[in-house]
């Protein structure tokens, strides 16, 4: 009887592949019309639309540390885990080590001042470092403190539905969903929110709220476009893995990016009811 064997995907297929994955980010409707961001990006959200937004934001982004640890203890390689480990830990206060600056010169926590390459090998520690205290230092001048940021119990239906999928799909025990969620969200990320929030947040900064630190949003504007070249390797890797399904990641990504657009309809849904005024 001969043995048969599974036939190794060649390039050719990896980059017909890629084009079907990157048609779906590219089309999918959080990407091509975030109602949310672009009315925000106007300028013209009020401060209680503003604090509404970093009370979400919070909630999604102190959650998503639990995704991140899930999606690495699940991960299907070493490779895969160590880059899973570079964000869960910079996220956690772990400034990057930066190759040639001495952790002295790096070893501030501002994110207007820390890295945002390198890896968080031979890093350092700091408390003021980690992402969710930087944004408790730009929600401080809105009047939020600790106690009104980042619990699942701040989060709206839509927020923690987000945070719910987060775990559930980015942080799959099934490796190729992970991957489709990992690489919707990082390309989804680089395809411009960031800048959309900046440019709402300077105007509102300007006109009624001097000294709001804005760099937890510009250092993640910064650092975007890394992580979706990353997500880029690790799909080349990936996808020469013997446990790779194209069906499986395709479905992934597309779920994810579902997720991702009831957290900004949420938001949106609430400034059009007048929720938050
Ligand atoms: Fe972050």
């Amino acid at each position: 009887m001969a043995l048969t064997t599974e036939p190794t995907r060649g390039t050719r297929d990896l980059e017909a592949f890629r084009d079907r994955i990157d048609d779906l980010v590219a089309t999918h409707r959080i990407v091509t019309d975030n109602r949310y961001t672009r009315w925000f990006a106007t300028g013209v959200a009020s401060r209680g639309e503003v604090r509404h937004l970093a009370v979400q934001f919070s909630v999604f982004s102190h959650l998503f540390v639990e995704a991140q640890l899930r999606k690495v203890i699940n991960a299907a390689d070493l490779d895969t885990y160590r880059a899973g480990k570079e964000i869960l830990l910079n996220e956690l206060g772990v400034v990057f080590n930066a190759g040639g600056r001495s952790p002295a010169a790096a070893g501030d926590t501002d994110p207007e001042l820390v890295a945002t390459e390198g890896t968080v090998d031979g890093g350092r520690f700091r408390f003021g470092a980690a992402h969710f205290e930087w944004l408790l230092r730009f929600a401080k001048p809105l009047g939020l403190d600790f106690a009104d940021l980042g619990k699942r119990r701040h989060g709206t239906p839509a927020t923690v539905f987000f945070c719910d999928e987060l775990v559930e799909v980015y942080g799959s025990e099934d490796a190729s969903t992970a991957e489709g969620a990992s690489y919707a969200v990082e390309h989804w990320a680089a395809a411009g929110f960031w800048k959309e929030l900046i440019a709402g947040l300077e105007a509102f900064k300007a006109r009624e709220c001097e000294g709001l630190p804005l760099a937890f949003w510009t250092w993640h504007d910064k650092v975007e476009d890394q992580h979706a070249a990353h997500t880029a390797d690790e799909l080349d890797e990936a996808y020469a893995q013997p446990w790779f399904d194209e069906d499986r990641f395709l479905a992934g990504a597309s779920r994810m990016l579902d997720g991702v657009a009831a957290f900004w309809d949420g938001l949106w849904a609430d400034h059009e009811a007048g929720v938050v005024r």
